[in-house]
């Protein structure tokens, strides 16, 4: 998508053919910088630091990092190593796992001294493989839009409501949760979106930029607000995205999309979750008792980054010194709670049978 008018992707290969590059999404949404990854292990940084985020961008950092590691020593030995380091940065995101297994079976079978261009072949095949995945998710979630806006009066905009960074920034392109929202305002349709800020790491101000960039129609709201708008009529439907849906359709999604589901719920007021199907973890059923919830530095719950009266960014401390803090990065939302799952290959109950008759084909994992 763009960014003052420019398309920009979040992650794409140097001219030299093997520096990969990123946006530095720590300094989003105040500095444009772009980041060299010359390393794997670099790669991995990026993932851990979260440098990049988002579950579909990780995955593909991730096959980038492979290359990266191919790049090194194309040595079996080297291979396992890279799957090892890459696997550990980040536990809840499985797109993460599902673009490491992929990228090490078809490694593991190219011949030795063809495994860095291959490498490098199939990480952008991932990255081109996201972008239709969630343009198509856009097209679907576009139906939805489209009959609400027609039961609206004219001029009456449809108010969406998401949670964390679900767009252009946590993919390759357009966004899962978010790309819809585009598709709407591309068709015309009059949208505007609540965005939660999503402390700590405040990824609503990301949304922000992004719906900004697009002259999309937003306003950011703190985290606790979205109950209030939605017992009074203000949200007519929330889209929010996914780190690891299971096999029953839970999702597992940034910490407070739970509390958002059930507000929802409360008030009857639809709410969606997007996916692209790397996201589906078969090998999972109950999300909340299966899946691992990253925990990560309290100091992201005690500081916040800001702009200072000189036009520096930095980095504020809020909390009395000393205070213990909490950072757990994820939480579930039961499928009982979701209206239904965008996906790139239509709209489907959150349910075991819904989701294996639309993904049966996926259901078993290719063996090496
Ligand atoms: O910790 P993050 O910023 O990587 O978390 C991102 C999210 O929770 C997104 O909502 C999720 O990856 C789905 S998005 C495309």
């Amino acid at each position: 998508m763009n960014i003052n008018g420019k398309h920009y992707r979040t992650v794409w290969v140097a001219e030299n053919g093997y520096t990969v590059e990123i946006l530095d999404q720590t300094k989003l949404p105040f500095e444009l910088e772009v980041i060299q990854l010359t390393s794997m292990k670099l790669a991995a940084t990026a993932i851990r630091e979260m440098w990049v985020r988002g579950a579909p961008l990780i995955g593909v950092v991730a096959a980038y990092g492979m290359a990266l590691g191919m790049k090194e020593d194309q040595s079996d030995e080297h291979l396992q190593a890279c799957y090892n380091v890459l696997i550990e940065t980040r536990p809840t995101a499985i797109n993460l796992k599902w673009a490491l297994d992929r990228t090490f079976r078809v490694i593991k079978k190219t011949p030795i001294e063809q495994r860095q261009s291959i490498a490098y072949l199939l990480a952008a095949e991932i990255a081109d493989e996201d972008v239709k995945l969630c343009e198509s998710i856009g097209e679907h979630g576009l139906e939805i839009i489209k009959q609400i806006a027609a039961k609206k009066a004219v001029g009456e905009p449809v108010n969406i409501l998401t949670h964390c960074n679900a767009g252009w920034l946590a993919t390759v392109d357009w966004g899962t949760a978010i790309s819809p929202i585009y598709k709407a305002h591309e068709a015309g349709i009059n949208v505007h979106v609540w965005v939660d800020e999503t402390r700590p790491r405040n990824q609503g101000l990301l949304t922000s930029f992004e719906l900004g960039s697009h002259g999309v129609p937003h306003t950011l709201i703190a985290d606790n607000v979205g109950g209030h708008l939605m017992q009074h009529g203000e949200v007519d439907l929330c889209i929010v995205g996914t780190d690891r849906t299971t096999a029953k359709g839970d999702v597992c999604n940034k910490i407070g999309t739970y509390l958002k589901a059930l507000a929802a719920k409360d008030n009857n007021v639809p709410f969606y979750v997007a996916l692209p199907s790397p996201t589906i973890d078969f090998t999972v059923y109950d999300g909340v008792k299966e899946i691992p919830i990253e925990q990560r530095s309290g100091e992201e719950q005690s500081h916040v980054f800001g702009i200072d009266p000189d036009g520096k960014r930095s980095w504020v401390n809020t909390a009395p010194k000393g205070t213990k803090c909490g950072n757990y990065a994820f939480d579930v939302t039961p499928s009982k709670y979701i209206t239904g799952l965008i996906t790139e290959r239509g709209i489907c109950d959150a349910t075991e049978e819904a989701l294996s008759a639309m993904f049966a084909d996926l259901k078993e994992p290719e063996m090496a």
